[in-house]
């Protein structure tokens, strides 16, 4: 596969379905070689497949990225079997909703492990890749998206740890955009509305219940790759910081 991202690696944590998965695909066709990492091994296997089919290069990276050992292993094996790392995509990311009065802890503990431990681990031991990239890489240029939400700018009444977590991944991203903006390491933040993926679907059924119709229109997975891909094949001078992106006819 040929592009502007020929000659460089790409890591996308989350890669097994939804958002992680359409943004391979959109990396891998601008010529990057791909890092996939996911828990779930049988669906990062069946992405692998139809993009080497198409002439791709790609690592498959079965982690558990809430665990820091995994999360930086992963982000090292990228380095050690591809070579480099030019683009990190932290988007692995759990949505639990419902009222806080009777959240289990447990969902809090679980958005606060992946939405911001898991990303942050990721981050650290990507940091050192990317400023060697951005030093000797082919576009000299290197990039981190990290994936919020519409629930990163406003708090809501019923989601207020995923608020919490994503408020958190933007506060952090501007931090270390302002701190690797001269070294070329360009750090975005994305944050998407409705978006037709799993997300959803690890609530509670109680809870998936009340959240059926609160939602009309819907964006496809591959709406926010697209977002991702114009980020990250901006040329060097160039840094897209922020991108927030609702379906059209989605008011809050
Ligand atoms: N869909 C939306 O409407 C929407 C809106 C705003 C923001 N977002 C954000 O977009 C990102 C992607 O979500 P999505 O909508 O594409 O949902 P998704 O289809 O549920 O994808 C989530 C991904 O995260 C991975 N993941 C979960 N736990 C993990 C762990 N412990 N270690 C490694 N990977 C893990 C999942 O893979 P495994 O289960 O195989 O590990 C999966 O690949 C999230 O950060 C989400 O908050 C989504």
């Amino acid at each position: 596969m040929k592009g502007t991202l020929e000659g460089t690696v790409a890591l996308v944590t989350g890669a097994s379905s939804g958002i992680g998965a359409a943004t391979a695909v959109a990396l891998a066709e601008q010529g990057a070689a791909v890092a996939v990492a996911a828990r779930r091994r049988d669906r990062l296997d069946a992405l692998a497949a139809g993009l080497r089919e198409q002439g791709g290069t790609v690592l498959v990276l079965e982690a558990d990225i809430t665990d820091g050992q995994q999360a930086a292993g992963a982000v090292q094996r990228t380095v050690d079997e591809l070579g480099r790392l030019d683009t990190l995509i932290n988007n692995a990311g759990v949505m639990l909703l419902g009222p806080a009065a009777t959240a289990p802890l447990s969902e809090w503990q679980r958005m606060v492990e992946l939405n911001v431990l898991g990303l942050l681990y990721c981050a650290h031991a990507a940091v050192p890749h990317l400023l060697r990239a951005a030093g000797q890489g082919p576009r000299q240029v290197a990039d981190m998206v990290n994936i919020s939400s519409v629930a990163g700018r406003v708090a809501r009444n019923g989601s207020g740890v995923y608020n919490l977590t994503k408020h958190g991944v933007g506060a952090f991203s501007e931090s270390l955009r302002q701190e690797l903006a001269t070294r070329y390491v360009r750090v975005a933040l994305v944050e998407p509305g409705a978006t037709a993926t799993e997300l959803a679907g690890h609530n509670r059924p109680e809870i998936l219940e009340g959240m059926r119709g609160q939602f009309g229109q819907w964006m496809e997975a591959g709406d926010i790759a697209d977002a991702i891909r114009y980020i990250v094949t901006r040329p060097r001078h160039m840094a897209v910081n922020e991108m927030l992106i609702r379906p059209t006819e989605q008011e809050r």
